[in-house]
């Protein structure tokens, strides 16, 4: 399949034809993907079944891990669910548009192929300015999985797309803002107590905030014992991996650098924090600085990249705090790590 690369730039005439361009091919169920403030999505017509199958195949994604639905406009939560609570309309008010996805019961017109036969529908409204005007130039709303093929850390930038989807997908829009780096935090509002199913920018401190109790699926932090179903069928997946061995070590940066000068070679590579590298006796790689989890959020999933295109086969990763967005970076790292961690 040819695939469209179209680059948004500061032509406003020129982006509205990749708009309208983009627009036509999800209404005629085609497969786009587009950047948001988290990572790339991969979008179609989230209430065409065929289309949203597609997206499946194009992944190489098992049917029964549901998509987030995009939408421009809180008036859509009325049509996508059932019962839009009080708890949704508040944080709807306080975080849309935003890095924030929300589980409500779903209302018939979503179809299965879009929620993974699920009885809920995630829906999410970002607040990147081309996801934005997508969802409103197409009229549609868009089911959008991350960019990535399924198990690969997720896309941050145009040319992790390009690697990934060209060839498999109609078109790629380009816009080198993707700031977050992580995806979007998700809860699960559909049962009693709003519980947090994947960690992102918007920590539980800020939603406690608004709606008092909040709890953190333990998935979350370790992985999915056999037998037990995971609510958010993503997280029983290894993912965000690249073909490199990554470990985590935890413990104080003298330990850790120690550690892995003990164990460098060709081949060998540091996830490490700014500044750092000159204590390394390997190739560096920093990801971000240390006690500023966004700015390692931002660096993660192309660090995790950059292993591959390197050649490494062993990487030993500074050990992220678990606190605030902290949070979001550990969940990723320690999936990209198949939970291997090492106390130094
Ligand atoms: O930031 C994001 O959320 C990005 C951008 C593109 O918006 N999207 C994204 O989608 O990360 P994806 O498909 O890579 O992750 C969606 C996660 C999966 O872990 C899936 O299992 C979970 O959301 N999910 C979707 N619908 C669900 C539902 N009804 N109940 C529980 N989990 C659900
Ligand atoms: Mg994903």
């Amino acid at each position: 399949m040819e695939t469209i690369i179209a680059q948004i730039t500061e032509n406003e005439e020129q982006n509205q034809k990749i708009y309208e361009q983009a627009s036509d091919i999800l209404k005629r169920g085609g497969l786009v993907a587009f950047p948001t403030e988290t990572v790339y999505g991969l979008g179609a017509d989230a209430l065409d079944e065929e289309a949203s199958a597609k997206i499946y195949a194009a992944k190489g994604r098992p049917s029964d891990n549901p998509l987030i639905v995009h939408i421009a406009d809180t008036k859509a939560l009325e049509e996508l669910s059932c019962d839009v609570t009080a708890q949704a309309k508040l944080l709807a008010e306080k975080f849309w548009p935003g890095p924030l996805t929300m589980i409500l019961k779903k209302s018939d017109c979503v179809p299965k192929s879009s929620t993974g036969g699920l009885g809920t529908v995630a829906i999410r409204m970002p607040s990147h300015p081309v996801a934005a005007q997508l969802i409103r130039t197409s009229g549609v709303y868009i089911a959008a999985p991350s960019a990535n093929i399924s198990g690969k850390p997720s896309p941050t930038r145009g040319e992790h797309v390009i690697h990934d989807m060209k060839g498999r997908i109609d078109m790629i829009i380009v816009d080198d803002t993707v700031d977050i780096g992580v995806e979007s935090t998700i809860v699960d509002l559909s049962e009693d107590v709003p519980t947090i199913l994947r960690p992102g920018y918007i920590t539980k401190e800020m939603l406690s905030e608004v709606l008092g109790e909040v709890r953190i699926d333990p998935a979350i932090m370790g992985s999915v014992k056999p037998g037990v179903v995971p609510k958010a069928p993503g997280m029983k997946y290894k993912h965000y991996a690249p073909k490199a061995h990554v470990v985590i070590l935890r413990g104080p940066f003298q330990r850790y650098a120690q550690y892995v000068n003990n164990h460098a070679g060709a081949g060998v590579a540091a996830l490490c924090y700014e500044g750092e590298e000159a204590a390394l006796h390997v190739r560096a790689l920093p990801c971000g600085r240390e006690g500023d989890p966004s700015s390692q959020a931002q660096r993660l999933f192309d660090a995790l990249r950059s292993l591959d295109a390197m050649g490494i086969h062993t990487a030993y990763a500074r050990c992220p705090e678990k606190q605030g967005v902290g949070l979001a970076v550990y969940n990723r790292l320690l999936r990209a790590a198949a939970f291997e961690m090492i106390d130094v």
